[in-house]
């Protein structure tokens, strides 16, 4: 649709997002850019600031180089252009009713790589610290098998998660865009109840029998709790 009307739309979704979310909520916003149109998810992200407070803007890193530390890891498309870099990262918005959320941020902490920081620190008091908003997550495997082709790694909604803290209490999650109900996953491996939306069907059955093979591997662990799911509608 025209990117007019695109903006108008993520602001009527935005506002119902607002409607149904707890005021002590989070709203979690994936967008990438076309390397061509880099300003694109900034402007959706403003849009959408009309409505919610920006509190953090994380960055979704699916490759990273750095072959003088020798790392070279992660998801590589090639672009076919010798004006714009190779686009490796994407957006996650992390919106709030107030801004004023307070998060759980040790829960995807990492370890301090100068050990000497833990106990000088007011803050550091183990050896685990704010991971920061930079979110290295390479795609899974089962990309070379891709079901849609938009879906994110469940170790992404996995953080998202936790990071908004799964001591609140037993959460709902919501995706109103679920596609292959990748979210839907990560809420039900962290015992949390999902609501999800798809209004393409086949997608939903994809979602359905992903979930269901999710839930047996989590059954032969004997990791799962009892949930209630309300399913994909
Ligand atoms: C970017 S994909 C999401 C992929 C998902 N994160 C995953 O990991 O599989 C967006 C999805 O939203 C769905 N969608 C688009 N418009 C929708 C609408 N109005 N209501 C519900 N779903 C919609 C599309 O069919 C598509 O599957």
């Amino acid at each position: 649709m025209p990117f007019d009307e695109y903006l108008d739309w993520m602001e009527e979704v935005a506002k119902e997002c607002f409607r149904v979310l707890k005021d002590d909520g989070s709203f979690f916003f994936n967008i990438g850019d076309k390397p061509s149109d880099e300003l694109r998810s900034l402007r959706v992200a403003e849009r959408i600031n009309k409505i919610f407070r920006l509190q953090n803007t994380l960055h979704w890193v699916k490759s990273i180089a750095a072959p003088e530390e020798d790392v070279n890891i992660g998801h590589y498309k090639p672009v076919n252009s010798d004006r714009f870099l190779n686009n490796c990262h994407e957006y996650i918005f992390h919106f709030t009713k107030q801004g004023d959320v307070e998060l759980d941020k040790l829960s995807i902490g990492v370890p301090y790589q100068d050990k000497s920081n833990i106990g000088r620190w007011e803050k550091a008091k183990q050896d685990l610290r704010d991971r920061g908003n930079n979110w290295f997550i390479p795609y899974e495997t089962v990309q070379s098998q891709k079901v849609h082709p938009a879906m994110f790694p469940t170790k992404l909604p996995e953080m998202c998660i936790k990071l908004h803290g799964l001591q609140k209490g037993k959460l709902v999650v919501l995706d109103p865009f679920a596609g292959s109900g990748s979210t839907a996953i990560a809420a039900k491996k962290l015992g949390c109840y999902y609501v999800c939306f798809e209004k393409d069907l086949e997608y939903c059955r994809i979602a359905e029998g992903l979930l269901n093979e999710a839930m047996s591997e989590q059954e032969a662990n004997r990791l799962i709790k009892p949930l209630y799911s309300f399913g994909i509608s």
